[in-house]
């Protein structure tokens, strides 16, 4: 990722700035220490200790900086934390355009399948819309398995088979579907308020839009629970037409 590989860099800048400040002491040290470590087979920083020229001090202050660096390297910050997230929904989103078609032909209730086709097309636009949010970041699209939405997507695909058949299956799918919805709302309201912390302003607006569709999804999907699935659900029969009964 490019904010490692710059803590990457910054790591062997210091190194070869360090080396380099040390070598006037090492020139000027060099004759008496290497002499006395051959002479006396004394390790080197034993030798560089007691030359009078803080070489012991310096090496020591040299691995600090260097291991303080190294460990900043595998420590998260907000933007690897905000590029991993990004990489995490961008798995998921990839993974419901796979699902939803699925749950289109499981529903026999018109609207839902409407509904889902619907956010289907969305849902691809989401992935490209997400692609844009990392150009926004100078950083190539990549996934990162999202194991939540592998275990609602697996859900989503017992309860089809569970309520195959049944009057309770549009009930049963507009759970699932919300499910992952909740999870899709979750995850883009954090997203967008690191990425305006990060004072990423086009990142931030494409997340809002994105996040304003899934909640519009959502409320879809609300709607058409209390007006028909539900209902249907509950009395036992599937009418495939909207009721005139709304909860
Ligand atoms: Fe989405």
């Amino acid at each position: 990722m490019l904010y490692e590989r710059r803590l990457v860099r910054r790591s062997q800048t210091a190194e070869q700035q360090i080396i380099c400040n040390l070598q006037p002491y090492l020139a000027r040290c060099n004759s008496f220490c290497s002499g006395a470590i051959k002479i006396f087979n004394i390790s080197p920083f034993f030798a560089h200790s007691n030359c009078g020229m803080s070489i012991a001090k310096t090496v020591v202050r040299m691995e600090q900086t260097i291991r303080q660096l190294r460990r900043r390297i595998f420590m998260k910050t907000l933007e690897s934390l905000f590029l991993d997230s990004l990489a995490d929904i961008y798995y998921a989103e990839k993974q419901l355009v796979k699902a939803l078609p699925k749950m289109a032909k499981a529903a026999t209730h018109d609207d839902l399948r409407e509904a889902f086709e619907s956010h289907l097309g969305e849902t691809e636009g989401h992935v490209e819309k997400l692609e844009r949010v990392f150009e926004a970041c100078d950083e190539s699209s990549w996934s990162k398995r999202c194991p939540a939405i592998v275990g609602i997507i697996k859900e989503a695909e017992e309860m089809i088979s569970d309520n195959k058949k049944s009057p309770t299956i549009n009930a049963a799918l507009i759970a699932a579907a919300q499910k992952a919805e909740h999870y899709e709302i979750a995850s883009y309201g954090t997203l967008r308020d690191w990425a305006k912390q990060l004072q990423n302003e086009e990142a931030a607006a494409i997340l809002e839009q994105i996040l304003e569709e899934e909640k519009n999804a959502d409320q879809k999907l609300t709607g058409l629970a209390k007006t028909h699935c539900n209902i249907t659900a509950e009395i036992g029969e599937e009418t495939g037409q909207p009721l005139a009964r709304a909860a």
